[in-house]
């Protein structure tokens, strides 16, 4: 697609399909043209959760709201949670040595990062199995933009979820990301309860998904690549470099969603202002004009700009954290798993989504 039609139009659903790097990055950052915001209408299914979010504001609201979670994960801040981390890496790896076998999404890319962002909002341990039901539909429904799902009665559920634990946070305040949402002001104002949900759905759904993938990912390239998995178990001091080539080479959100504001140009093409488009970040990572070699999976690439985590103002606010919590994964799977491998014959199923690049398990 990236040579032969950069720009494509779906006709089927109306949308604009963006594929070359130049491209995607320019639709990701340039928000005065390519809007947040979700589409028209009134969002149903998952949309709601979405529709007040950080992820679907434009300036000015945008930068206000993102403010108030940029200090929960500057890389300092993010660092700091690295010991507990380490300590829970641990413990989901005793399980898998002592079985010998086991789904590595299963028993640790997925509840890894559930467990650290519940820790840091404050959401009890026994209601973290009801996030993976909760979030596996939503990636299952969301298709090209954030949000479009239309499984109304999951939705209801979570938010009735939420608002009991923002009220029970209002009555109760912690030292949670949610009490301190609660308490934040904007020009002297408080963030509304839309936009808290949108918090809650962003961290807990958005931010899970992704580095679940990164993981798994993670083990997937490596065991395509055992003379990568050998240089690595030498010297993992190049396990950062080889997570940047898998966010590039797997990227584990595939496409994000704008709207244009106003008439636009895209590679020579005219876009009409109002118009739904997907800039397709998977593409994008993949495009020859930008990275040399790139259908070959290359940890010493260098530079590597991947736009995995996005680009502009939207850039991941999770970036730090994601990186950390894969960093400390592999890691402890290399030196604990050292044949670490995926288990012959086994059919890896892709995650049915057009946004979220994963599988479903990952047998070793
Ligand atoms: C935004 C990818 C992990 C929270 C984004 C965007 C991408 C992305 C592509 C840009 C969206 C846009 O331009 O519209 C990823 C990937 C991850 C990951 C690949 C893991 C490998 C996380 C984590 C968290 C998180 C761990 C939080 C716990 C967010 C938030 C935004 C965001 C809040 C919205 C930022 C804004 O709109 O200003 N992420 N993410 N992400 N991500 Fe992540």
């Amino acid at each position: 697609m990236r040579a032969a039609s950069p720009v494509f139009h779906d006709d089927q659903s109306g949308s604009w399909h963006v594929f070359r790097y130049d491209d995607v990055q320019r639709v990701l950052s340039e928000h005065a043209t390519f809007s947040s915001r979700m589409g028209g209408g009134n969002p149903s299914g998952s949309g709601q959760l979405f529709a007040s979010s950080l992820i679907t504001a434009d300036p000015p609201r945008h930068r206000q709201l993102r403010s108030l979670v940029t200090q929960a994960f500057t890389p300092k801040a993010v660092d700091a949670l690295a010991p507990r981390i380490a300590e829970l890496t641990d413990e989901l790896l005793a399980g898998i040595e002592a079985t010998g076998s086991a789904d590595l999404i299963k028993e640790l890319a997925y509840p890894l990062p559930v467990i650290v962002i519940s820790e840091l909002m404050g959401i009890p341990a026994e209601d973290r199995e009801r996030f993976k039901h909760w979030s596996d539909v939503i990636v299952s429904q969301t298709q090209a933009g954030p949000g479009n799902g239309k499984d109304d009665a999951t939705t209801a559920e979570m938010i009735e979820y939420f608002l009991a634990l923002i009220a029970q946070r209002r009555s109760q305040p912690g030292e949670d990301l949610i009490s301190s949402l609660l308490s934040a002001e904007i020009d002297g104002q408080r963030l509304t309860v839309p936009e808290l949900l949108g918090f809650c759905s962003l961290l807990l759904v958005a931010g899970n998904e992704t580095t679940t993938n990164l993981i798994g990912n993670a083990v997937l390239c490596l065991a395509e690549s055992p003379g990568t998995l050998e240089r690595l178990l030498k010297e993992p001091a190049l396990i950062p470099q080889a997570l940047e080539e898998v966010l590039r080479f797997r990227s584990p959100v595939q496409s994000m969603y704008r709207v244009t504001v106003a008439e636009a140009t895209v590679a020579g093409q005219p876009i009409p202002a109002g118009a739904p488009l997907v800039a397709w970040i998977g593409s994008a990572n993949r495009d020859g004009q930008q990275f040399e070699r790139a259908a070959v999976f290359d940890i010493d690439r260098s530079p590597n700009r991947h736009l995995a985590f996005g680009h502009g103002i939207h850039f991941c606010v999770g970036a730090p954290l994601a990186r950390l919590e894969a960093r400390i994964a592999l890691e402890a799977l290399l030196s604990r798993l050292p044949g670490l491998s995926v288990a012959p014959g086994a059919e890896l199923e892709r995650m049915e989504s057009t946004i979220i690049y994963g599988l479903k398990a990952l047998p070793a």
